[in-house]
């Protein structure tokens, strides 16, 4: 998705927005553009593709000036090309954007009629001309001002003015924007993993705030123009060296990295001595929340749906999932007794974002799942259970999944004890299978020869579907999710018992079938459901886990088993599989697997 980079400095600045851009490049997007301020002019040069792209180009190498903004672009408005590609600039100023400005079209119409010449089709191009426009007759910060109230939609932008050499501006509706401070520059970002390399020293702008950002101080202001204070904050370097190592892909090894996820989730939440799960801080009283509603998009939407499987079980408490692009746009009967719980790695997502704010507005309490404490979810939540899986850089969200399934599991093992759901001696049970989670993932991990071979067959269908049933259900709408963002292969996952219904149709000769059956309490069920997909033709891949028992079934045509575990466990260990299905199936084509095509790590608009 679209990323933003400014810097105002006292030495050059174009390689280090290159650079930084260069870290902006696992959000996904399709070119690029840097402007700079030299010589009383603006200089801008943009490409189609990756940065390397606009980084070969000479007038990038050549570029001069102190002051200058970047941006990668992740088309909403108008094809992927360097002229659709940000920054967008007229002679006075330029201009770089995230987010979708909604009411382009009516803006556009009122600027051609007084004689604005518009290059581009995106709908970042009024905002320039609407501050050239005011540029007229008012001052820099006025003409902001008259820009910004007359914008519907959404939006972070970095923004230089010709006639102000040390001066730029960042201005945030919806979409999130950070400013960073260094010793004798100061810079904008559109988040702080972008800024990691040049500080740790961060502020986040809320939503209808702007700043004025020189080399050597920077000024808040809210929405109304009021001069604002902001908390300075100092981020934790853990992150900052994350590589790809001897992987050939980020994906590979956050697979990887997924004993070593569990391991932090269960260090950090559980406490041995006391064998307990501690929660701390946490501002409500148990018998203050009678039902959960868990939120999210995505892969984060799969573990809310997991996370359900787990409340119902562990806890009387009524729990629904939804989408949040769905959510936030429908009539809801708020409940005060009702706990909100948004689910995201990025933090965020606009959609997810957007839900968050509804419920706060309408007063209802409000949790986050997230990977990233500092982003806008997080801040924006009154409590939040980090997961603790450090930096994810591949689009397709994998360690970060089983992080958000592990605390959702852990949390809903404490609010089943606390509420007196679940007997202690159970409690204590579960906490100490908990325990061994990690190792079995470890093991788990090891299968990888079998699934490579059979990631052709996948390769080489029209389409397949990932079959499961009760906890397998969620894995089975993740596992196909997972193939059909990395190797583009049409995968549909179902509930198995639903197949009948409709869905059966699709199924012909040697249609590759993913069939999830755990020894469960749903197997025996699901088993049936693979042999009425086996009877029409399907090519079955079983993943079941480990067992004396033999499974009772002819024409399998492949079985994957996982470890064995106790059956709350079981979906971490049926993931594995699936993941690394996507990832040999993209492998074996060719494809960007950590930025597969149209896709964006951080989803920013809706
Ligand atoms: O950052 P979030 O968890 O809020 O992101 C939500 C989805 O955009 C994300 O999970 C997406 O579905 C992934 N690409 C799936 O692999």
């Amino acid at each position: 998705m679209c990323g933003i980079i400014g810097i105002n400095s006292n030495k050059p600045v174009s390689s280090t927005i290159i650079s930084s851009l260069k870290k902006l490049e696992y959000r996904g997007y399709d070119s690029a553009g840097i402007a700079t301020l030299s010589n009383g002019l603006i200089n801008e040069v943009k490409s189609e593709g990756r940065v390397d792209n606009l980084e070969k180009n000479n007038l990038v190498q050549n570029m001069e000036g102190t002051i200058g903004i970047g941006h990668v672009r992740w088309a909403t408005h108008g094809i992927p090309n360097s002229i659709n590609a940000h920054p967008h600039s007229s002679q006075n100023v330029s201009v770089v954007h995230n987010g979708i400005i909604e009411n382009s079209t009516i803006l556009k119409k009122f600027l051609v009629g007084k004689g604005h010449k518009f290059k581009s089709q995106t709908d970042t191009e009024v905002i320039v001309h609407l501050i050239t426009e005011h540029l007229k007759s008012e001052n820099v910060i006025n003409s902001i001002k008259k820009t910004l109230k007359l914008l519907h939609g959404s939006f972070a932008l970095g923004i230089i003015f010709k006639e102000q050499p040390d001066l730029m501006i960042g201005a945030r509706r919806g979409s999130p924007l950070a400013v960073g401070y260094g010793p004798g520059e100061n810079y904008l970002g559109s988040d702080s993993y972008a800024l990691k390399s040049m500080t740790n020293k961060i502020s986040y702008l809320n939503d209808g705030e702007f700043c004025i950002i020189k080399k050597d101080q920077v000024e808040f202001y809210d929405e109304d123009g009021k001069k604002i204070n902001k908390k300075v904050l100092e981020l934790t370097s853990e992150d900052q060296k994350y590589d790809k190592g001897d992987y050939k892909h980020f994906m590979a090894k956050e697979i990887e990295e997924q004993p070593l996820t569990l391991k932090n989730g269960i260090n950090e939440y559980i406490d041995n001595s006391n064998k307990n799960i501690n929660i701390y801080n946490f501002p409500w009283k148990v018998e203050d929340i009678t039902s959960i509603k868990l939120i999210g998009c995505g892969t984060a939407y799969h573990s809310c749906l997991m996370a359900k499987y787990w409340f119902e079980q562990l806890t009387s408490l009524d729990v629904n999932v939804d989408i949040a692009s769905e959510f936030r746009y429908r009539n809801h009967r708020f409940k005060e007794k009702t706990l909100y719980i948004f689910v995201s790695q990025s933090g965020e997502t606009a959609d997810t974002y957007a839900a968050l704010d509804l419920c706060k507005k309408n007063g209802m309490k409000t949790c986050s799942v997230v990977n990233i404490i500092e982003s806008s979810i997080a801040r924006d939540s009154e409590f939040v259970l980090p997961i603790h899986c450090g930096t994810e850089i591949g689009v397709a969200s994998t360690k970060a999944f089983l992080g958000q399934i592990l605390i959702l599991y852990i949390f809903a093992l404490k609010l089943g004890l606390l509420r007196k759901d679940i007997e202690n001696e159970v409690f204590l049970q579960k906490l100490n299978d908990l325990k061994s989670l990690p190792e079995l993932v470890e093991k788990t991990l090891k299968i990888d020869n079998k699934i490579q071979a059979i990631s052709n067959t996948f390769n080489e269908a029209k389409g397949s579907m990932f079959l499961g049933r009760g906890f397998s259900y969620p894995i089975a709408l993740e596992g196909a999710l997972k193939l059909k963002e990395l190797s583009y292969v049409h995968a549909e996952g179902y509930p198995a018992g639903e197949m009948k219904h409709g869905p059966l149709a699709l199924i012909e000769e040697g249609m590759p079938v993913v069939v999830l059956a755990p020894r469960d309490s749903y197997y025996k069920k699901t088993i049936s459901n693979m042999q009425e997909v086996i009877a029409r033709g399907a090519k079955v891949l079983l993943i079941t886990n480990k067992s004396k028992d033999e499974v009772l079934s002819e024409n399998i045509w492949e079985t994957i088993e996982v470890e064995s575990a106790n059956e709350d466990l079981l979906p971490f260990l049926l993931t594995i599989p699936l993941q690394k299905l996507a990832y040999y199936s993209a492998l074996k084509k060719g494809y960007d697997i950590d930025k597969p095509r149209n896709l964006a790590k951080s989803v920013t608009v809706e």
